[in-house]
């Protein structure tokens, strides 16, 4: 009698109670990866995390973490190191939105958008990416935007710290190879996601958040001879 073990795979997503995050959560639990989420809403947590565990009968670890606080990232990566030991994919995906132009923005706006659009992926990779070396096995994604690629109207210090999210991509992918870890940036037009609450615009004209969790899963799903780097996605006539 041969006995099949299964290893079950574990997930850590950031900002995982709303738009992107979410679908990804859903996406990787429908899979039946553990999921490590976490957001600063501890009600929203727990309402995802319950939903999720009873649909998917997986574990759910949650944290209640201000990504943009360095200890309070750095801590929420320790807690799902401890617990899980090995992690199988992370996806950096807490970030925020500030509309504004570089003159006329109101100040610090930039050092808010770069400590938690960068400054977590940063902190959090830092502290799982080891686990992953030593395991020689891992894939990181990055939420980032196009505007890491494209200025646009009302870009502003968003488009600053986008851009340092896919510098920090390239880097993270190019230093990360020789150990067979995967970074993929995932470059996404406008989603229609919870930030765009109160929008005028046609929701028709919106990327379906659950395009962008297929996509991630389909890049992480491709052989251990493939890396997909980049996932450029945009709404089907064009940027909005
Ligand atoms: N939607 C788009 O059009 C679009 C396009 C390109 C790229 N992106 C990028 O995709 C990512 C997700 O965007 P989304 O539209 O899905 O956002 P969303 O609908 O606003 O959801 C954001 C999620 O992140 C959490 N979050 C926000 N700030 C956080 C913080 N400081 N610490 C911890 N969690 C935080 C939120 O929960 P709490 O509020 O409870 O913390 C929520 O769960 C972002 O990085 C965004 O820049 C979005």
């Amino acid at each position: 009698m041969f006995e099949v073990k299964f290893k079950i795979m574990n997930a850590v997503i950031t900002g995982a109670t709303k738009g992107i995050g979410k679908a990804c959560a859903e996406y990787f639990a429908e899979k039946g990866f553990n999921i490590a989420i976490c957001a600063r809403s501890g009600k929203d947590l727990d309402e995802l995390a319950l939903t999720i565990t009873d649909i998917y009968k997986i574990k759910v670890l949650k944290q209640i973490c201000d990504v943009s606080k360095k200890e309070e990232v750095k801590k929420f990566g320790s807690y799902c190191l401890a617990e899980y030991k090995t992690i199988d994919v992370l996806i950096n995906n807490a970030g925020i939105f500030l509309p504004g132009n570089l003159l006329d923005e109101a100040e610090g706006t930039l050092e808010t958008l770069i400590e938690t659009n960068i400054y977590s992926a940063y902190h959090l990779t830092r502290v799982i990416a080891p686990a992953m070396v030593q395991n020689k096995k891992g894939h990181i994604f990055n939420l980032c935007s196009v505007a890491s690629i494209n200025a646009y109207d009302a870009g502003g210090s968003y488009a600053i710290s986008k851009f340092g999210l896919l510098g920090f991509s390239k880097n993270l992918r190019h230093e990360l190879k020789k150990y067979n870890i995967r970074v993929t940036a995932v470059l996404a037009g406008a989603v229609l996601t919870p930030s765009w609450d109160g929008t005028n615009l046609p929701k028709e004209r919106f990327i379906d958040v659950r395009d962008v969790a297929r996509l991630i899963w389909d890049a992480y799903d491709v052989s251990e001879r493939t890396v997909v780097e980049e996932i450029l996605l945009r709404p089907m006539l064009g940027d909005i």
